[in-house]
């Protein structure tokens, strides 16, 4: 696994970003609240316009996505998957405990991480284990300290493996569980 595989980061506005969206939203539309009515976007051919667009829609004119990905190191640089980096989160968290720790992280100067993903036919076989050890250290380095969510609290220990804190009540009006990661001073 270490030999044949790289983390990248990428531009927003190349092809190769072009491919991991085209997953994401095969993925995630309908149920990341904040890519609702993207979905045609995945078709679009001229990156800049797609940039553009994607951060009008995220109301982030001014912010930054880092696209993380992992590809396989053939002749291809073949994407299995990857993970996304927002300078500001469009997450809305309802519940009020989850609220507050968002504010929290938020005015510590953590960011936002989301769509991590592994192609469906790649999963099963520790690409996210290894690859998200790689990236956790990397966007830790680039951008400090980082929050997500979790949809499913089945990967609670997982995330907590990979050295997250669990600030989340486990029963929670969201139905999300918040995971974090500080950055060393
Ligand atoms: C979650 C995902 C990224 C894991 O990728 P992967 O390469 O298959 O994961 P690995 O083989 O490295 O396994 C990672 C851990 O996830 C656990 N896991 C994966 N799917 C799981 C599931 N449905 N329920 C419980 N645990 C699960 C594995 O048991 C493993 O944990 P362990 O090491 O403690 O046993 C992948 O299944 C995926 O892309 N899923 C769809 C998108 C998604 O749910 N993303 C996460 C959003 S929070």
């Amino acid at each position: 696994m270490e030999e044949r595989m790289r983390l990248q980061h990428v531009s927003l506005r190349g092809r190769r970003f072009l491919i991991q969206f085209y997953e994401i939203m095969r993925e995630f539309g309908g149920v990341i609240p904040w890519l609702d009515g993207m979905d045609e976007m995945r078709f679009a051919t001229d990156g800049r316009w797609f940039c553009d667009e994607l951060l009008r829609r995220l109301g982030q004119r001014n912010g930054r996505v880092t696209p993380y990905q992992f590809v396989d190191a053939d002749d291809g640089r073949t994407f299995v998957g990857g993970i996304l980096h927002f300078d500001e989160s469009p997450e809305m968290l309802r519940d009020s405990r989850n609220a507050k720790t968002v504010e929290r992280l938020t005015a510590g100067g953590a960011s936002y991480i989301s769509c991590l993903q592994v192609r469906p036919t790649r999963q099963g076989v520790g690409v996210a284990s290894h690859m998200m050890k790689r990236a956790i250290e990397a966007i830790l380095a680039r951008h400090g300290s980082v929050w997500g969510v979790v949809s499913d609290h089945r990967l609670l220990p997982w995330y907590a493996s990979l050295g997250a804190t669990l600030p989340s009540p486990l029963n929670n009006q969201d139905g999300l569980w918040v995971v974090s990661w500080r950055s060393d001073p």
